[in-house]
């Protein structure tokens, strides 16, 4: 078994899970600041929120998280201790451009990542850089609509001339947009969209899809424009749908909601619009402008490589009568009798991981990344001090053994691969800091309150491990 030498480890986070300091250097309000976690919060990830004030009782994790914006130095040192050659982290919009529609961007903002991007720099590591990971300045909300808009690619544009012109050098591989499929789940959270009763949602959730699509071909070309080194990616909430049974009509079902999502890679990897989804247009009467030459666009600039998370596969039946679902990411699905899942109750399906890069390799034949896998658990400290987290170590232990067989065994171009919270941090669906993916345990609890201190987890010297002999001891 054996991965490519120049294969990249490593983890991945995200600004608005990780940096906390949401009031400091200047940095504007942003679409994450006002999502509380709690049982409002699942409403609130769909549909957004009426205005931008503070709820009293309530508490947004997202300002807070894990305060990263002071401790990335400490933070980094730890994965670079564990042997890390990428880290996936993602820019916080509102700290470049705090209202989102300037012209010149905040210097304070740059320097936080020039200095971040620099420590990587000083450990030799990679970073690879989310442009926008389910973050909005709260001002294009509230004065645009957001990506209902079409001038926001015109803020998006100037935000990636700001990030690519500044940070040439030290990045080459960047991400347009995190989980772009996702906007079919949590519109406001991935998006910052809010959809009004009264709106064709179709009609609103492909508009503001297009947009982005744009815009990703946009900043391609601009990427590269820049500095032809720089390496493109999309980024996809991948995982396989199964039929339920094998009847054509639950396979049919499966084909159908995979399509759902590969719309959202075929535009960005093929770079055009494909059949089927055009026909969807026609049937659904959803009006999408092409003018401008942007079939051009598309097609001139597509990415160089296919991102993707990958967490379990899906189930789907045909049959209404088979009701059974248990939670996903971000959408819950039909409960898999062969599958056992988290304590949160999302699938462990190693298997679909082989089965998802096979299906993307055999679609595509584009490199591929995997930036997103690992487990959510609830963490013990141990009287010792110690934090045995076996199970994720199993967890990934058998996901990372299914994407070497898909290298090694069916041939599939994988350029590396990031796990999830390499260090503990705020969920995006729940809001918890308790559902902790981390090889490093950070002490704080749900409500915000705990030292801050961070520990190495059992799983902290097996990762090490692994990437020391590039994943040959698992
Ligand atoms: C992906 C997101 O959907 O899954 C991350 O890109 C997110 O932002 C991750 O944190 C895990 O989901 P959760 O809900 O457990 O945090």
């Amino acid at each position: 078994m054996s991965l490519p030498t120049n294969f990249l480890w490593g983890g991945a986070t995200a600004a608005n899970q990780t940096e906390g300091a949401f009031d400091k250097a200047s940095r504007g309000r942003s679409n994450m600041d006002f999502v509380p976690s709690g049982p409002l919060r699942d409403e609130i990830i769909v549909n957004g929120v009426a205005d931008f004030t503070d709820q009293s009782g309530l508490y947004y994790p997202s300002r807070k998280a894990i305060d990263m914006y002071h401790h990335y130095e400490e933070d980094i040192a730890l994965f670079a201790e564990m042997g890390f050659s990428v880290y996936r982290l993602s820019i916080s919009w509102s700290r470049i451009f705090p209202n989102g529609d300037e012209k010149e961007p905040n210097e304070e903002g740059l320097k936080f990542y020039q200095q971040v991007f620099e420590t990587c720099q000083n450990y030799n590591i990679e970073p690879l850089v989310t442009i926008s990971h389910f973050e909005c300045p709260a001002h294009l909300i509230e004065h645009y609509g957001s990506w209902a808009n079409k001038k926001m690619i015109d803020f998006y544009l100037n935000y990636c001339n700001t990030l690519f012109t500044r940070f040439k050098g030290l990045v080459k591989y960047w991400i347009t947009f995190n989980e772009i499929n996702m906007i079919l789940h949590a519109p406001y959270m991935a998006t910052g969209i809010r959809i009004a009763d009264e709106e064709n949602k179709n009609q609103a959730i492909y508009q503001a899809a297009h947009h982005q699509l744009i815009a990703s071909a946009k900043a391609t070309k601009l990427a590269k424009e820049i500095d032809s080194n720089n390496q493109i990616g999309c980024m996809l909430a991948a995982g396989d749908t199964y039929g339920y049974t094998c009847a054509p009509e639950d396979v049919w079902a499966a084909k159908l909601a995979d399509r759902e999502n590969y719309f959202f890679t075929d535009v960005q990897v093929r770079g055009y619009y494909p059949s089927y989804f055009k026909k969807r247009l026609e049937r659904e009467k959803i009006e999408l402008d092409f003018s401008e030459n942007v079939l051009d666009l598309l097609s001139n600039h597509t990415v160089d490589f296919i991102g993707f998370s990958y967490y379990s596969s899906s189930l789907i039946s045909a049959d209404p009568a088979i009701q059974e679902t248990t939670e996903g990411n971000l959408f819950p699905t039909l409960n898999n009798p062969y599958l056992k899942s988290s304590e949160w109750g999302w699938l462990i399906d190693p298997l679909g991981l082989r089965i998802t890069m096979n299906s993307l390799y055999d679609r595509y034949q584009k490199p591929l990344f995997i930036v997103e896998n690992g487990l959510g658990a609830n963490d013990v400290v141990e009287p010792d001090g110690m934090i045995n987290d076996d199970y994720r170590i199993d967890y990934l232990r058998e996901h990372i053994k299914m994407m070497i067989a898909a290298v090694d065994e069916d041939g599939v171009d994988l350029m590396g691969y990031t796990s999830w919270g390499p260090i503990d941090l705020v969920s995006a669906s729940s809001g918890e800091l308790s559902k902790r993916y981390g090889f490093i345990y950070v002490d704080q609890n749900n409500e915000g309150t705990g030292s801050n201190e961070r520990k190495k987890k059992k799983s902290f010297e097996w990762y090490k491990q692994v990437i020391k002999t590039n994943g040959a001891v698992l």
